[in-house]
This record gives C-alpha cells, sequence and structure tokens, in this order.
C-alpha cells in the first residue's frame, strides 16, 4: 500500500456515545449529492454473482461493465473467519476513546486510529471511525490492548491472506472478461497468476448510531482508489452506489457476501470499459454498522495504463501510465471540494 495515503488529519475523536445531538460540525446540510434520488434494492439491484456459477467470468464483465460494483457469493472466505473478523473488530471499536488515540494515526502516517482519511476533503466531519492496517498490526495493535494482542493480530493477518487469494482470483475473472489473460498478459501477476507482488491495505470502518441520520454522513461519496476493493459489511444496511442515470442505491448486506468494488486503477486499465464506482455509507438511529474494506493494488513500482489489447486506432488510450503512488498524489489535487469527487483522467 502506498505510504502517501495520509491524507487524514488527526483531530481528537469525539465519544460518539456521549453525543445526544447532532453537533453542527457533522451536519452535512448542503450534501452536495442529496440530490440524487434514493432507491431500495427493489428499484434495481447490485447484482450478486455466485462464483461456482459456471457463467461467473461473464456476468462479472457484464457487471463491472454495467455497475462497477457487485456481490459474490460461495467465495471460498469461511463464515467462521468472516465473524472472527467482525468480532475483532467490534472490539478494537468499542475501546475507550483514550485507549484507540494510542494507536492513533500519525499526521504523516497511514496505519492506525482515526477520522476516516477522506475527511481532509471535506469541510464537514463524517460520523464514523476508522483504522487503517498496512503491512502487521502488530504494533499498534499492542498499543491498544498490550496483554492480549495477538489473537487478534492472527485474525487479521489469516484475513489478510484470505482476501489477497480472493482478490487474485478476482483479478482473474475481471480481466478475463475483457480478454486479457492473467499469465501471458500482466507481467507482475508472476509464474502462478496469483498477483503474489500486489499491494494492499485493510480499513476498518465503524458507524455508531446516530440521533440524526438524515442530516448525517457515515463516509461522503468517493471512489476508491485500487484495482479492486473487497468489502464485508455487518447485517446493517447502509452502503449506497450511484447507478448513472438512475440515483443511490442501496446495497443490503447479503449473508457471506462480500462487495466487489471497480476501484480507480481497473477503470484505467480497462481503458474506461469497466468504470469505478461512486459510493458512500449512510448512519442508522438505533443500529450501529461496521464494514472491513481491503484495498488492493498493484506494487509499489508497477505503472497502470490502459492494456494494449483494449487499444487501439479506433480506442485510443484515455490515460497515461501511472504507479499508485503517483495516482493517489494526482487524486488528492483535484479532489474537488463542491463535488466532493472527481475520477482523474490525466
Ligand atoms: C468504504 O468505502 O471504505 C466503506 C463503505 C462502507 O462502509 O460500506
Ligand atoms: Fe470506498
Amino acid at each position: 500500500m502506498p505510504s502517501r495515503l495520509s491524507d487524514a488529519i488527526i483531530r481528537p475523536h469525539p465519544d460518539f456515545t456521549s453525543l445526544q445531538e447532532l453537533p453542527e460540525s457533522y451536519a452535512w446540510n448542503q450534501r452536495d449529492d442529496i440530490d440524487y434520488p434514493s432507491f431500495d434494492s427493489s428499484a434495481e439491484s447490485v447484482p450478486i454473482i455466485d462464483l461456482n456459477d459456471p457463467n461467473a467470468l461473464q456476468n462479472i464483465g457484464h457487471a463491472c461493465r454495467t455497475w462497477g460494483v457487485f456481490q459474490v457469493i460461495n467465495h471460498g472466505v469461511s463464515t467462521t473467519l468472516l465473524d472472527m473478523v467482525e468480532s475483532t473488530s467490534r472490539t478494537l471499536f468499542s475501546l475507550p476513546v483514550n485507549q484507540k488515540l494510542k494507536a492513533a494515526r500519525s499526521p504523516d502516517g497511514v496505519s492506525g486510529y482515526g477520522f476516516a482519511r477522506i475527511s481532509s476533503f471535506f469541510s464537514k466531519l463524517m460520523w464514523s471511525e476508522g483504522f487503517t492496517i498496512v503491512g502487521s498490526p502488530d504494533e499498534h495493535f499492542r498499543q491498544l490492548w498490550p496483554h492480549d494482542y495477538t489473537n487478534h493480530c492472527d485474525v487479521i493477518k489469516e484475513y489478510k491472506q484470505e482476501m489477497k487469494k480472493l482478490a487474485g482470483r478476482l483479478m482473474c475473472l475481471m480481466l478475463g472478461s475483457l480478454g486479457i489473460t492473467a499469465k501471458q498478459d500482466i507481467k507482475w501477476a508472476g509464474p502462478k497468476s496469483d498477483f503474489k507482488e500486489a499491494s494492499a491495505a485493510l480499513q476498518l470502518n465503524y458507524y455508531p448510531a446516530c440521533p440524526d441520520p438524515d442530516r448525517a454522513m457515515g463516509l461522503a461519496a468517493h471512489t476508491d482508489s485500487t484495482l479492486l476493493t473487497i468489502l464485508y459489511q455487518n447485517s446493517t444496511s447502509g452502503l449506497q452506489v450511484l447507478k448513472e442515470g438512475v440515483g443511490w442505491i442501496k446495497v443490503p448486506p447479503v449473508p457471506d457476501g462480500l462487495v466487489i468494488n471497480v476501484g480507480d486503477l481497473m477503470h484505467i486499465l480497462s481503458n474506461g470499459s469497466y468504470p469505478s464506482v461512486l459510493h458512500r455509507a449512510m448512519v442508522n438511529r438505533t443500529r450501529h454498522r461496521l464494514s472491513i474494506a481491503y484495498l488492493y493494488g498493484p506494487p509499489s513500482s508497477v505503472k497502470i495504463s490502459p492494456h494494449p489489447k483494449l487499444v487501439g486506432p479506433t480506442h485510443p488510450p484515455l490515460y497515461r501510465p501511472i504507479t499508485w503512488n503517483e495516482y493517489l498524489d494526482t487524486k488528492a489535487k483535484y479532489f474537488n471540494k463542491a463535488l466532493s469527487w472527481v475520477r482523474v483522467c490525466v
């Protein structure tokens, strides 16, 4: 994971449980994206794809082209592991604020506890807490649980391993549906096409119950800067994705399902065929919500560009080659406060 995702502002974090009313600093009265209508899943719904289905590759291609997001089931990650990572995350966020602040993200750091990393682009605060894990969780977890951190570390390490395997498999399917064979066409995929050198980070998000959910924002609208993101959400809904020409669509949790977002780097690699999905997280009056995002991208030295197989006289490359770090720097520069997001064309 690049070291420059350091756009967080370290501000003292409030104890959400002590707030009976929404403070003005959290009230998104002029939410830029509020004008789009919201629909529940009965209007249009994000595709759910069974990875054991023989048509999984075609289904994924269709979902990437039309939605930029889909859910997967039968993905091979055990329910027990999903429950364990949820339990570790819940335990982490239920620690007293002062304890969590011992593992606060440093101003120029990436890992640790703090506000959502996109917070610095917005004047209003988001009703959420985050914890980013790049590399090993050991150091931070020792600060949180001095006597009892190893079990939690083991859960996170196992989860990251499983996510890496699944992400490699999804890469092969997503690229395959574009006519790209990982083994032959992507140098950094490695001889086993397992994308062993990929970079990744784990982002734990916690959205406490909120006294005024209609005016609050859990996580503001953004696209992920990744190749792909694997998102686990607990049983409280809150994730919404923007479907062009329709509006915000809720993505209800599916038992044991994982949400897969097309990220900006996949958008570039596919030369715009697979658009990265704009998404946001809303909050709930009575129920807290938890989500765990596995942010997956190329090794830091690899430049991502529109794949030569997708480029030709009638399909000129829409984007220039760029590393993950360079992309993040560019995106930060152009992130537009008025629009809340831009998909960077460079
Ligand atoms: C994210 O975009 O990182 C999280 C979205 C969610 O909580 O559903
Ligand atoms: Fe995201």
